[in-house]
């Protein structure tokens, strides 16, 4: 049995993860679930799996919570300190990181800490400290197993050849909901639209990050210290149809991609399952039908977010803490219609030149560039 902690259970990657986990019952057990404030769908996920221990992050809705709409069997927690006990704790051997944004960061280090298997869909524990939970990672002996569709791709084609043969990795994207759209009329686009993913049903902010293409600048840093490539071996394609999850192309020419409808249940299952595999729950291909793959370069001029992400790979030190906190008050902003679509891109560029740059940091200093961040950007004006 590998016993699981589910951490941010009630969103996108959460349901996901509880619909491999109750189709194989008989390998995998809930151990512990969590969530910030949605307590009455976490309630309902204990009914259905009663897991011994259910966290919600946000203390101060204690009273509001009907305790009566949880199991017996399940004891209920408050606090981010109990999130990060149980990605600890000695009856948890796989921790899922699938809570949003920076403060997935201290249970995602903490399961790394414990020499943990970490599957990882919480992108911005390594765009903010990537270097930092690598090497903890090698000296604990923690398994870092990708969720992120992409890299959970490369993982898998980079088993076709060794690492120095190697020549690039090639992450796609699917350009989101203005893919092909100029750059003035994207400029007044509202959250509404921005919410419209042609292929992906995913959370908020990672939609926004879609449109603007800071998802993809995101998994551009990700995927530099997941697999320990320099920036220059890291492109990325257009690729309008989800169905190539993206390619590691070899010295020798060979283009090794990953293909399947896009469906997260696969990139989870798998980061379960490895190193084996299991019969499938997402959607499987299917091959009666003529269709198209479509690949292009990616637009620069119209998504200036991918720019970001090859410059914070290259830099590395502080300056993913610094993106990072700066894109989600931006996206924040421009969901509560504060910012404008292209605010987003400009502000982080802004603060990313400005802030206090240290090449080494240690987690103490990427939480004070992170906190010096979020200030500046609700203070930022266009
Ligand atoms: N969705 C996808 O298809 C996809 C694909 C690849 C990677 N990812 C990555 O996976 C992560 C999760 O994305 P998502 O789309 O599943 O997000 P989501 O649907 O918004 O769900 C976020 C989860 O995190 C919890 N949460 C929010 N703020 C929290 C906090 N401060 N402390 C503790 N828990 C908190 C939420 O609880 P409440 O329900 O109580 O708010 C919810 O359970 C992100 O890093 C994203 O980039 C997602």
């Amino acid at each position: 049995m590998n016993r699981l902690a589910i951490l941010g259970a009630t969103g996108s990657i959460g349901t996901s993860s509880l619909d491999v986990a109750r189709a194989y019952r008989d390998r995998l057990e809930v151990v512990a679930v969590s969530a910030n404030r949605n307590w009455r769908k976490l309630a309902e996920i204990c009914r259905e799996f009663s897991p011994r221990i259910a966290i919600l992050a946000e203390e101060k809705i204690q009273n509001e919570v009907d305790t009566e709409l949880f199991p017996k069997q399940t004891e209920l927690r408050f606090g981010t300190e109990a999130i990060t006990q149980i990605a600890r704790a000695e009856e948890i051997d796989t921790v899922i990181a699938a809570i949003v944004g920076a403060a997935g960061l201290e249970s995602s280090y903490a399961a790394v800490d414990a020499g943990k298997r970490l599957a990882i869909a919480n992108k911005e524990t390594l765009v903010v400290a990537g270097p930092i939970i690598v090497d903890r990672a090698e000296q604990t002996g923690a398994e870092l197993l990708p969720v992120d569709s992409e890299h959970s791709a490369i993982f898998q084609a980079l088993q076709a050849g060794k690492r120095q043969e190697v020549s690039r990795i090639i992450l796609t994207s699917s350009g989101g909901p203005f893919r092909g759209k100029s750059k003035k009329e994207i400029a007044t686009v509202t959250p509404e639209q921005a919410l419209q993913h042609p292929t992906w049903n995913m959370g908020e902010k990672i939609t926004i990050d879609s449109a603007t293409m800071m998802n993809k600048a995101l998994e551009i840093i990700e995927a530099r210290w997941l697999f320990g490539l320099p920036a220059r071996q890291i492109e990325v394609a257009i690729h309008q149809e989800s169905f190539v999850h993206s390619m590691v192309e070899f010295t020798d020419g060979s283009v090794i991609a990953q293909m399947s409808p896009p469906d997260m249940r696969l990139p989870i299952q798998y980061a379960l399952s490895y190193p084996h595999r299991w019969e499938a729950v997402a959607t499987k291909s299917k091959f009666d039908k003529p269709f198209s793959l479509h690949f292009s370069p990616p637009d620069f001029e119209s998504f200036p977010a991918l720019r970001l992400g090859f410059d914070v790979a290259t830099q590395g030190g502080t300056t993913g803490a610094v993106l990072n906190a700066c894109n989600e008050v931006a996206v924040s902003r421009f969901l509560h219609r504060d910012l404008s679509f292209y605010d987003i891109p400009r502000l982080c560029r802004e603060l990313l030149d400005r802030h206090d740059f240290i090449s080494k940091p240690t987690i103490e200093e990427l939480e004070a560039r992170d906190q010096w961040a979020r200030k500046e950007s609700y203070l930022w004006k266009p």
